[in-house]
């Protein structure tokens, strides 16, 4: 698996140690930056970043941490193609996957501990999208982005 992954200054400790989850797992991490939290960055550049690799190369799924995960997912769903959900439970981890397909997740580091984090990271990324009825929704979504 693929990622590519950004945070802002408030999220870049919990993406730091998510990062090294995913590597452990021997999945492939572009990691977009910030290196550290020393600099007070704004999330929707970050966001911006993630979401226009995710949407143009294809080929990954995205990770983003701001302080809520609130700012950088409002941010990452204006790029056309994007889905990014902000999620805080693993019923909700799973169901973005299986339902809306959302190829980018977002997290709030000052919302969500690293453990249960690191469980939503998994059950996102080992997830598949159910398809069938869904699909359909999925498209009118799509549609969303041509008007
Ligand atoms: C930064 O202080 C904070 O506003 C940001 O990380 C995020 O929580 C915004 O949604």
């Amino acid at each position: 698996m693929k990622w590519y992954v950004g945070s802002d200054h408030a999220g870049v400790m919990l993406k730091k140690s998510l990062v090294e989850n995913l590597r452990a797992l021997g999945d492939e991490v572009a990691d977009f930056g910030p290196d550290n939290g020393d600099e007070v960055v704004d999330y929707p550049d970050y966001g911006e970043k993630v979401a226009r690799a995710v949407a143009e190369r294809g080929d990954g799924l995205g990770l983003l941490v701001c302080g809520t995960g609130i700012g950088i997912s409002i941010a990452a769903n204006k790029i056309p193609g994007v889905r990014a959900a902000r999620v805080t439970d693993t019923y909700s981890a799973r169901l973005a996957r299986e339902h809306n397909d959302a190829n980018v997740l977002c997290l709030g580091e000052r919302v969500t501990g690293p453990g249960v984090a690191e469980d939503i990271v998994r059950i996102f990324r080992d997830t598949p999208f159910a398809g069938g009825r869904h699909k359909r929704r999925i498209d009118k979504i799509a549609a969303l982005d041509k008007r």
